[in-house]
């Protein structure tokens, strides 16, 4: 039975991994100001004791996130773009200490790709479509569109898509190297659940540090790297999992 009773999410909380679902399927799961207060509120237990990879997903229906709620947007003005809030989140995602999964079905547009984008992977459905439609509605993708998604499939097709509102599709996502697998939708959320279980075998000690090297800017390299190995050399986990192994030979 998951602590966790929220609006706009269904949670699977289990030992190793927690399952989130947007949940607001009659506006396409956009991201309203209460989504994000539960998803800041899951983080904040989350992360007080963080020892599960997160799954994100809006399930296998057919959208993952139709963008930040239009409603909403409309109403924000200055300060509230100031405030960040969608970003603060995703950046809070970003950085959260174990791997993140988005299992995307269908649209994720706007907010709702820069949401996947914010996890450290993308299993995705071959009808998922990611988009930044947002200067089309006369705004920009400024909750990691701008600089994310450069990272992930370079300038040039990040540039064409934020440009024209152009949609990356299953294939072609995994193509540009935006997801890692695509799978029939069908599949998509047991296709999650079993990159999970491969995750989970790993140290989370081990998870956790190859995370923060990965995310360094390139000035902290080799340095970073050098000392996150020299913690795991001293860890416990490290001195049992290399001794199974040379007592299995
Ligand atoms: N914000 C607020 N409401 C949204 C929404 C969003 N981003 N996306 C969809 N909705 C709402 C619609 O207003 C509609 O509400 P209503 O039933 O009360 O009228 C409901 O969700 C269903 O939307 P609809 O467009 O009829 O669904 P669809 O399945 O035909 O199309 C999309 C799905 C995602 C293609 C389409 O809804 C869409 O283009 N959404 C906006 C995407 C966007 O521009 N996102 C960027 C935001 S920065």
């Amino acid at each position: 039975m998951s602590p966790f009773d929220f609006a706009t999410l269904v949670v699977v909380d289990d030992t190793d991994r927690v399952e989130v679902r947007l949940n607001r399927p009659e506006k396409r799961n956009a991201i309203n100001k209460q989504m994000v207060d539960e998803l800041n509120a899951l983080l904040d237990d989350l992360e007080a004791n963080p020892t599960r990879v997160l799954i994100l997903t809006g399930g296998e229906d057919g959208v993952f996130a139709a963008g930040a709620d239009i409603a909403e947007l409309y109403e924000r003005r200055r300060d509230d773009a100031l405030a960040a809030i969608n970003l603060s989140l995703f950046e809070r995602i970003r950085r959260y200490p174990l791997p993140t999964i988005a299992a995307v079905d269908g649209h994720a547009l706007g907010g709702g790709a820069e949401l996947a984008y914010a996890c450290d992977l993308r299993v995705a459905s071959d009808r998922a479509a990611f988009g930044q439609p947002e200067t089309r509605l006369g705004i920009m993708a400024a909750a990691g569109g701008c600089y994310r998604l450069a990272q992930l499939v370079g300038e040039s097709l990040a540039t064409e898509m934020l440009f024209t509102g152009r949609r990356l599709r299953g294939e072609d996502a995994l193509a540009a190297g935006l997801v890692s697998r695509v799978v029939v939708a069908s599949e998509l959320l047991a296709t999650a659940r079993e990159l999970t279980d491969e995750i989970v075998k790993s140290s989370p000690l081990a998870l956790r540090l190859t995370k923060l090297a990965l995310h360094a800017p390139s000035t902290a390299h080799p340095a970073v790297d050098i000392l996150s190995q020299a913690l795991l050399f001293e860890d416990d986990e490290k001195m049992t999992r290399m001794r199974e192994f040379l007592e299995r030979r």
